[in-house]
């Protein structure tokens, strides 16, 4: 996803593939190779005109792999290609990587964390772990009969409906009122007088209940408005119409100390690790940082006390706060 350069509309991002390969040829020509990759992970010619940033991050990997398969490669190597993309997603860009591979005759490397998925859609499968190879076979074989510990505990780890704890939401202490009520709200985007704009989310309500700690999940296809209602309800994102209420007060009221209040409160995890750090500071930064602004006593935050507390409990040894944010993989970075 961060493969793509943010100052140029998605189109650009094919054309310098193209012509450098291929040499020079007319822009009506390349747009119809644009619009036919596109159309190949499923997505609509208009989203050529766009820039990255007016994609949801589904749709960035779907153009990403688009770009990759433009060229029709002998070898395509995709890393962890339908990581940020929902299930429906996930097998259409399957899907089209195997008819692509099958066009082009040749061989596919598809790295990648969903043992389920994998097992749908390859035909050998490699499994790694600590820089080792633990198991190599075909897909049948390694299923019906893994020879690692660790390829029978990443199979048992699937998840199943079946295998999950009955218990109802704990009913809290002390309840309160329904937590971040969302009323009405909604986001198009791209409005002006010229244009009427994309709606990204139709008016919507949602009350998180206030005396019982429970889980709510959102789940959607790519480009459904997930992000979206998340960042609106992080006060990120200022609604179109409708407001986001916290402790009685609409969130686009809220200056200085009830701000940061608000911020203290309600935390958020990211889509896209890369995109939420800066690749200039230290890891421990990003724990030091909000420690400081939400007030922890000056020399403990200064000191990284506060944050050597903090990094044990995301899985990390204490070494890694010192290590810069860009020599972690994808994943460790929502920790
Ligand atoms: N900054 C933006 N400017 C214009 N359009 C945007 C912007 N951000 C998102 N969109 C559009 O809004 C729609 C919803 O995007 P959103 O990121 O909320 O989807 P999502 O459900 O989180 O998808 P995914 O599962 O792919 O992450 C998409 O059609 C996207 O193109
Ligand atoms: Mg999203």
């Amino acid at each position: 996803m961060n493969s793509l350069n943010p100052v140029y509309r998605i189109e650009e991002q094919f054309f310098d593939a193209i012509v450098d390969h291929e040499g020079p040829m007319r822009k009506a020509e390349l747009c119809a190779r644009v619009a036919e990759a596109l159309d190949g992970v499923d997505l609509r010619p208009e989203v050529m005109r766009l820039y990255p940033h007016e994609l949801s991050g589904g749709m960035k990997q779907r153009v990403c792999i688009a770009i990759g398969m433009i060229l029709s490669p002998q070898l395509i190597i995709a890393d962890e290609p339908t990581s940020a993309l929902d299930v429906i997603t996930q097998r259409q860009v399957m899907s089209t990587l195997d008819t692509v591979q099958r066009r082009i005759g040749a061989a596919m490397i598809l790295i990648g964390h969903d043992i389920g998925l994998m097992a749908q859609s390859v035909n050998e499968l490699m499994v790694m772990r600590n820089g080792r190879v633990e198991e190599r076979g075909p897909i049948r074989r390694v299923f019906r009969r893994p020879d690692a510990a660790y390829t029978r505990e990443l199979i048992r780890s699937v998840p199943s409906l079946d295998a999950r704890p009955k218990d109802s939401p704990r009913p809290l202490a002390e309840p309160s009122a329904p937590l971040l009520p969302l009323e009405g709200v909604s986001k198009v985007y791209g409005r002006t007088i010229f244009r009427p704009g994309a709606t990204a989310l139709h008016p919507m309500t949602l009350r998180l209940p206030g005396d019982r700690a429970s889980i709510v999940s959102v789940v959607g296809q790519s480009g459904s408005g997930k992000t979206t209602l998340g960042q609106i309800a992080l006060g990120l994102l200022a609604p179109t119409a409708g407001r986001t209420i916290f402790e009685g007060r609409d969130l686009a009221q809220l200056r200085g100390r009830e701000q940061r209040a608000f911020r203290r409160a309600v935390q958020a995890v990211f889509q896209d690790p890369y995109s939420s750090f800066n690749p200039f500071y230290k890891v421990d930064h990003g724990f030091i940082v909000p420690l400081r602004r939400l007030g922890l006593p000056r020399i403990a935050a200064n000191s990284g006390r506060g944050s050597r507390k903090l990094v044990p409990r995301s899985g990390w040894t204490r070494r890694c706060s010192a290590v810069f944010r860009t020599n972690f993989p994808a994943g460790s970075g929502s920790a």
